[in-house]
């Protein structure tokens, strides 16, 4: 019999290791992955991350307990279960009592985490009212239109501090999903349907939105930039935006500004004061005073953006800008022209 039960024992071990080893795992990657730059929920600047933070603690706290309180009764079964084993192996069977207990205390936790959830989901989720702007999800762009001031920001939304932001959600192709960690929850937008979002953006500073919705082959560079200023640099930034393009000046910019209209970017792109009307693409009429180019895949530097101009498929392979061939000369001259476009 003593023969028979040694391999049981040792069995017992590595199964007992492999779940400590897995646990040790999943918390080094959660205090690397709280390390890194990429945004992180837990760092959230907005009044709706802020809620949904303290959702995250909670049910982390909640679960926490739970966990080393199993894993406490775990150890204690296995070290007095062991030396007991010899003299009574009787199991638990028919106790009217301890059933009714580990039964209600499971049910007791998920009505708490239930109740948490619902709370802060409707404190997050208040009927949407008054959006400042309509937010296109694109392949693979994003369209930040201000309809009702006039002018569009593609791929770049400037906010003011300590003001709610609402924004109108929808798509014009597949479903995408509008998602800036830092402020608050994501949202999917959906063709033929408008979803609302809001919240209160709490601090200054350059925040990185993302695509969170699998939308083809350039999802995972379809970003934004969402800027959090002052109520005063917000308004100064809103009657900059309305302008319609600035005339080049630099020599290189004028003769840009004439190359631009003779290839054709019009039939995609709108440049606001002059003949191109575009509406497929990004409206390009303040290109210049954005930081990024190609749905924040590059940032917005004359270099960068010739490199973007020569061979956007290769920056960017199946988004829908096509390579056209132009001599050097025009090139650097489309370039001078889009960086004026402040
Ligand atoms: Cu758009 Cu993923």
């Amino acid at each position: 019999m003593t023969a028979n039960r040694q391999p049981e024992t040792r069995r017992s071990r590595p199964r007992v290791a492999t779940t400590g080893l897995a646990a040790a795992v999943v918390v080094a990657a959660a205090i690397l992955l709280a390390g890194c730059d990429s945004p992180s929920i837990l760092r959230s600047e907005g009044s709706a991350g802020n809620e949904i933070v303290t959702l995250a603690v909670w049910i982390f706290g909640i679960l926490a307990v739970v966990l080393i309180t199993v894993w406490a009764i775990l150890v204690f079964v296995i070290v007095t279960g062991r030396r007991r084993r010899e003299e009574d192996a009787s199991q638990t069977k028919g106790n009217l009592r301890i059933e009714i207990i580990w039964t209600a205390i499971p049910a007791v936790i998920v009505t708490v985490l239930f109740i948490l959830t619902l709370v802060i989901t409707d404190r997050i989720d208040m009927p949407a009212r008054g959006a400042q702007f309509t937010a296109v999800g694109r392949q693979w762009w994003w369209d930040f239109d201000y309809r009702e001031l006039g002018f569009k920001s593609p791929n770049e939304i400037y906010a003011a501090e300590g003001r709610r932001t609402s924004i109108d959600i929808e798509s014009a192709d597949v479903i995408h999903s509008f998602w800036v960690p830092q402020m608050g929850g994501k949202i999917d937008m959906i063709p033929g349907h408008v979803n609302h979002i809001h919240f209160v953006p709490l601090k200054t500073g350059e925040y990185l939105g993302e695509c969170s919705e699998f939308c083809g082959v350039q999802h995972g560079k379809m970003r934004f930039l969402f800027v959090v200023v002052t109520p005063e640099e917000y308004t100064a930034w809103v009657e900059r935006q309305q302008k319609p393009a600035a005339e080049p000046t630099g020599a290189a910019a004028v003769a840009g500004k004439k190359v631009i209209g003779s290839v054709g970017c019009g039939s995609c792109h709108a440049i606001r004061g002059t003949a191109l009307k575009g509406t497929f693409g990004p409206d390009l009429t303040h290109f210049g005073s954005r930081s990024g180019i190609a749905a924040y895949t590059l940032r917005n530097t004359p270099e960068n953006l010739l490199r973007w101009i020569q061979d956007p498929q290769g920056v960017k392979p199946e988004c829908n800008m096509p390579n056209v061939p132009l001599p050097l000369q025009q090139q650097k001259e489309l370039v001078a022209y889009l960086e004026e476009l402040k």
